[in-house]
């Protein structure tokens, strides 16, 4: 039994690790959220980031995406991983509490530039609305609502990334 929970623990490691494409990965974010959440300090600016970059990309932010991320990208509350009655997933929390440090930059990039994917949710696609700069900024402001703890699991996510 013992065994078994710790190789689910360590599967469960392995999906966060690989930056899953989408749900299933549960439980690890939720906890990564927590402790997120506890090691979080109000003032803390990310020394890796632009502080110009995250003022522009979080008026990008305000302008085009908080009406559904929800204001500092805290998503509606409610469970982001459980499709609406139409179908849809509903705008997830793109601060460290839920998906979106699992991404590298690409693929942050690329989910804004095409918007969701058809079936999937009613993000729309910003690419021709949004100049290349914008969607820089905008990925930079949301890499600065994660906390330091969540921000140095990101860089390895990254780094792995950009190896293959
Ligand atoms: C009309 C509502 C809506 C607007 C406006 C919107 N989004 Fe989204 N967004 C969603 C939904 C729904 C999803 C989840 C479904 C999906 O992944 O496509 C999502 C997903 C994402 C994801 C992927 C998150 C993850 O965990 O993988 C990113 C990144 C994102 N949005 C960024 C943005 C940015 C940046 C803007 C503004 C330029 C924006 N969104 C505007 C609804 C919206």
């Amino acid at each position: 039994m013992r065994k078994r929970i710790e190789t689910s623990v360590f599967l469960i490691g392995l999906l966060a690790l690989a930056g899953c494409e989408k749900p299933a990965d549960g439980g690890a974010s939720k906890q990564q959220g927590a402790n997120a959440a506890a090691a979080r300090t109000a003032a803390w600016v990310n020394p890796d980031l632009d502080p110009e970059q995250i003022r522009r990309g979080r008026q990008v932010f305000e302008a085009n995406c908080q009406e559904c991320h929800g204001p500092g990208g805290k998503g509606q509350g409610g469970d982001w991983r459980e499709r609406r009655p139409n179908g849809m997933f509903p705008p997830p929390p793109l601060d460290d509490s839920a998906h979106a440090w699992h991404h590298p930059t690409a693929i942050l990039k690329r989910s804004v530039r095409n918007g969701s994917p058809p079936g999937w949710g009613d993000m729309p696609a910003w690419e021709g609305k949004l100049t290349e700069a914008q969607i820089d900024d905008v990925v930079v402001y949301i890499k600065s609502l994660w906390s330091p703890e969540v921000y140095r699991h990101w860089t390895e996510i990254e780094k792995r990334s950009l190896e293959n």
